[in-house]
């Protein structure tokens, strides 16, 4: 069955979201395309678990593939190591579990869940992540995929000549057709009036060792309520700085609708960092909505189990203000 827009318009859509994103610049060839319509239906055929089962399900299909800024796929630091940041949270208890600056994981969003889920704290960091990881039997695995390994050589060795490395800030990959794969994966859930959602991402390129982005951060990169459920991607400090997925929550609660609250999110984030960003929203009314200031943000959405084939993001041009 092919969804059209129309569901998407105000008080109309009566069928559950499953909506995901694998980064701003992310390729818009095929097999991008491919892995992120299958990430969102894994996630809709897990939400008879529940709500964070399928944002979390969604997600860890986007950590296992090579093609993501996340999980196996995450980018080097300056250091040439993989550190992670992932969260969940779900919109009907308020409940947020994230990790920051995890290392050796295939699913650092599943170690979000267990944060969220067998502990009384919000937000594990470094070692002390990596450590709890182990004690609920995440084995220890190796997330450097051989393709950062290579642009993380390529571009050390370019600063050690004092050549300025000419790559893409979230991957260190040089472009390919004018686009540099990719930044944060995200996913938003609704049904039955609730709402949830789950981030990953390997981070910036070559940021410095501890370096954590929005992802783990309430209210910067991700938010939920029972409104409804915000995922971010693009420059962490500028959405940290910004607490931007919380702004597209209190535009919701002014009645705001989600493609216009996401909008009005980016032109904010332009307005005051001028950096790229991409949004997903999905409210408690199975109303959603995406926008981004890139050169392509592919994303997927699953509307009652049917992918909606013609829904893309809105493009908000980059204003000169900073
Ligand atoms: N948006 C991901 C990061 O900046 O870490």
């Amino acid at each position: 069955m092919l969804v059209h827009k129309s569901v998407n318009d105000k008080n109309v859509n009566k069928m559950n979201v499953v909506m995901v994103h694998g980064g701003v610049e992310t390729s818009c060839a095929p097999h991008y395309i491919k892995a992120l319509r299958e990430s969102a239906l894994a996630g809709y055929n897990a939400l008879g678990r529940g709500l964070v089962d399928a944002a979390e399900e969604a997600v860890m299909i986007l950590e296992d593939c090579p093609l993501f800024n996340a999980g196996y796929g995450s980018v080097l630091n300056m250091d040439g190591e993989v550190e992670m940041d992932a969260s969940v949270m779900d919109g009907g208890t308020g409940k947020f579990g994230a990790v920051a600056a995890i290392g050796c994981v295939a699913h650092p969003v599943s170690v979000a869940r267990k944060v969220l889920e067998d502990t009384p704290h919000v937000l594990l960091a470094g070692a002390g992540a990596t450590k709890f990881a182990r004690s609920k039997g995440f084995p220890q695995i190796n997330c450097v995929a051989p393709g950062m390994l290579e642009a993380w050589q390529r571009a050390t060795d370019k600063m050690s000549r004092g050549i300025l490395p000419n790559a893409s800030l979230f991957t260190g990959l040089p472009e390919e057709n004018g686009i540099a794969a990719c930044d944060t994966v995200g996913c938003v859930v609704a049904h039955n009036g609730q709402t949830a959602a789950a981030s990953s991402t390997g981070g910036s390129f070559l940021k410095l060792p501890g370096r954590v982005g929005d992802t783990p951060l309430i209210g910067g990169g991700i938010f939920a309520s029972g409104r409804c459920a915000v995922v971010c991607t693009g420059l962490g400090e500028a959405f940290m700085e910004t607490l931007t997925a919380a702004y597209v929550d209190s535009l919701l609660a002014r009645g705001i609708h989600p493609q216009e609250a996401a909008e009005k999110a980016i032109e904010r984030l332009n307005e005051k960092r001028g950096a790229p960003g991409g949004i997903l929203v999905a409210d408690s009314q199975n109303r959603y909505g995406a926008a981004h200031n890139t050169r392509s943000f592919p994303v997927a959405v699953v509307l009652g189990g049917s992918l909606a084939e013609d829904f893309s993001p809105r493009k908000i041009a980059v204003s000169d203000r900073r």
